[in-house]
């Protein structure tokens, strides 16, 4: 795992990813004795959500991040619950889950294919996966930004060896790679989430945190907040509303798949 979050300042800033992963997990329909995995898990609001919901069964959050399962594990504490820091490529389970769920956390994921494979892998014969996460077109004024501002002269030198940490594919692109996956049953479609920040304050905070945090460790000394502080300043420029709102473009990629 590349990079580290704050579990904290998540928190405060992920509304948006809370909103959308309640509505996947109600779609789930659980019967409430299912053992089910949560990939990318951050703070863990999400996997004791789903915890409450399988009280018979038992719920595991993975997450690369230190800071994210500390986190985790300081505000969520259940018999049926776990937390473990554990990257999600690395995951090695067999036939140990019903359910395999993920939100907001799979275009940090560069390598579909093998993800794929490990998902099948740890579910169940008949255990399902569900996936939410950013596809083609996503966040298209704050990558329009990035690109630009890292391009400039005094950042330039900071990037040439980055590796650009998203994949975010389109519906098209990952229907390919799911029907390379040995699914039984499997189904992929996009969703626009476009969205107004309620306020500037808002936006800010999810630029910081978790949209810089690949970015900033590339770049030295004072130029590190200089470059926070130009991508926040040209985000507010160009999303900004008459009413203080601001908008971003939010492209989802939702996927199901069966074994
Ligand atoms: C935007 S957060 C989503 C967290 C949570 N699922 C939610 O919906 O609030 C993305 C999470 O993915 C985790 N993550 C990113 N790449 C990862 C990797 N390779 N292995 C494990 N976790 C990873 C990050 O640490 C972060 O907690």
């Amino acid at each position: 795992m590349k990079f580290e979050f704050d579990g904290e300042k998540y928190k405060q800033a992920s509304g948006q990813q809370k909103a959308w992963g309640k509505t996947l997990i109600s779609e789930l329909q659980l019967r409430g004795d299912e053992r089910i995995l949560d990939l990318g898990c951050g703070h863990g609001a999400l996997t004791a959500e789903l915890a409450a919901l399988v009280p018979d069964g038992a719920v595991l959050g993975i997450d690369g991040s230190e800071s994210m399962i500390e986190t985790a594990r300081k505000d969520h504490a259940g018999v049926n619950l776990r937390f473990e820091l554990l990257d999600i490529d690395a995951m090695d389970f067999e036939s140990q889950f019903d359910v395999v769920f993920s939100n907001a956390t799979l275009h940090w994921i560069k390598d579909h294919s093998k993800l794929l494979v490990n998902v099948f892998k740890s579910l169940n014969n008949s255990g399902a996966a569900r996936f939410q996460f950013a596809g083609e077109g996503n966040c298209s004024n704050l990558i329009r930004i990035l690109r630009e501002v890292m391009s400039e002269g005094d950042y330039t030198g900071y990037f040439d060896e980055f590796d650009w940490p998203w994949f975010m594919p389109s519906v098209e692109q990952y229907r390919a790679l799911l029907d390379e996956a040995s699914f039984a049953e499997k189904k992929v479609w996009g969703e626009n989430a476009d969205r107004y920040f309620e306020s500037i304050e808002a936006m800010v905070r999810w630029i910081d945190q978790p949209s810089l945090v690949p970015f900033l460790p590339c770049v030295a000394g004072t130029d590190k907040q200089r470059f926070r502080d130009i991508v926040v300043e040209r985000m507010i420029e160009e999303t900004v509303q008459d009413d203080g709102t601001c908008f971003e473009t939010f492209r989802r990629i939702n996927v199901f798949a069966r074994k």
